[in-house]
């Protein structure tokens, strides 16, 4: 379980996180959403322990801040927003330097099944650099699945921190790295994922916390926070999710054309 408790940040002198409380549970995936700005990048930066924060986060039980680095590498994989490399190392190479960050140095025959869960086999010999947007996004996760490769090693489990893993996907890789990060969580690990598109927040998070400003505006699962009152005040604009029939599941299209409001 990982468990945040009071977390307040300040940046450039002013204080962007206000007493944050947080829980996430293994075998689940917990989506942490809110409008640009609202403090989602910051937040999770701080549940890492990648940023200085007033408040504790717990581990598995543990406080991060007395986890040694080496040990948390082998615990938890960040996924950063974007990640600009300046060498032109080639995409085996930049998911090996997953498996020498955790604890799987040596079993470079991951490379390619990791590239494989997020559709990239095809990519192995090219240079990071030539890439588009969205093949360098499934390479990093590719990465970030070589580092903790198993979800549960001797009955702990291992975290995946995503920051915005699909938005720059295409509809067909949003569903493939979805279902490969639902796949981990369905054999035990965590999964904490910042998003951006609300649709596909509900399609695949067990729990969401909602952040405005800082401070958490909602929590529950989808069918809870994807109300019209919780959306729109935390976006400041009109927005009433339906239901698919099926499942229940909220959805969201633009009520009206921009022109129109
Ligand atoms: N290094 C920084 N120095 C000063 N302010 C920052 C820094 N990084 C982020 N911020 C500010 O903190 C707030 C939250 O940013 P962020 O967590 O990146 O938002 P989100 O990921 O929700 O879009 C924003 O107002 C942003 O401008
Ligand atoms: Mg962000």
């Amino acid at each position: 379980m990982i468990e945040a408790q009071g977390i307040t940040v300040r940046l450039g002198g002013r204080e962007t996180l206000h007493g944050i409380d947080f829980a996430a549970q293994p075998g689940q995936i917990t989506a942490i959403v809110g409008p640009n700005g609202s403090g989602k990048t910051t937040f999770l930066r701080a549940l890492t322990g990648e940023l200085k924060h007033r408040g504790t986060v717990w581990l598995n039980g543990r406080a991060t801040a007395d986890i040694p680095v080496a040990e948390l590498a082998g615990l938890r994989a960040v996924l950063p927003q974007s990640v600009r490399m300046a060498f032109p190392f080639t995409v085996s190479e930049v998911v090996r330097m997953g498996l020498r960050a955790g604890l799987s140095a040596g079993r470079d025959s991951l490379i390619l099944p990791a590239l494989d869960r997020v559709g990239a086999t095809y990519l192995a010999d090219r240079p990071y650099t030539d890439l588009s947007g969205g093949e360098q996004q499934r390479v990093q996760l590719a990465r970030v699945l070589a580092q903790i490769w198993e979800p549960v090693v001797d009955d702990i489990p291992r975290w995946l921190f995503l920051d915005e893993p699909v938005s720059s996907l295409d509809p067909g890789h949003q569903f493939l790295v979805i279902r490969t990060v639902r796949d981990f969580a369905a054999r035990g690990g965590g999964v904490i994922a910042v998003m951006h598109d609300l649709n596909l927040t509900a399609m695949m998070a067990d729990r969401i916390t909602v952040l405005k400003d800082g401070r958490v505006a909602a929590n529950g699962t989808a069918q809870e926070v994807m109300t019209e009152p919780v959306l729109s005040r935390v976006y400041d604009c009109p927005l009433r999710p339906g239901r698919m029939p099926a499942q229940a599941m909220p959805f969201l299209l633009p009520q009206a054309s921009p022109l129109e409001i």
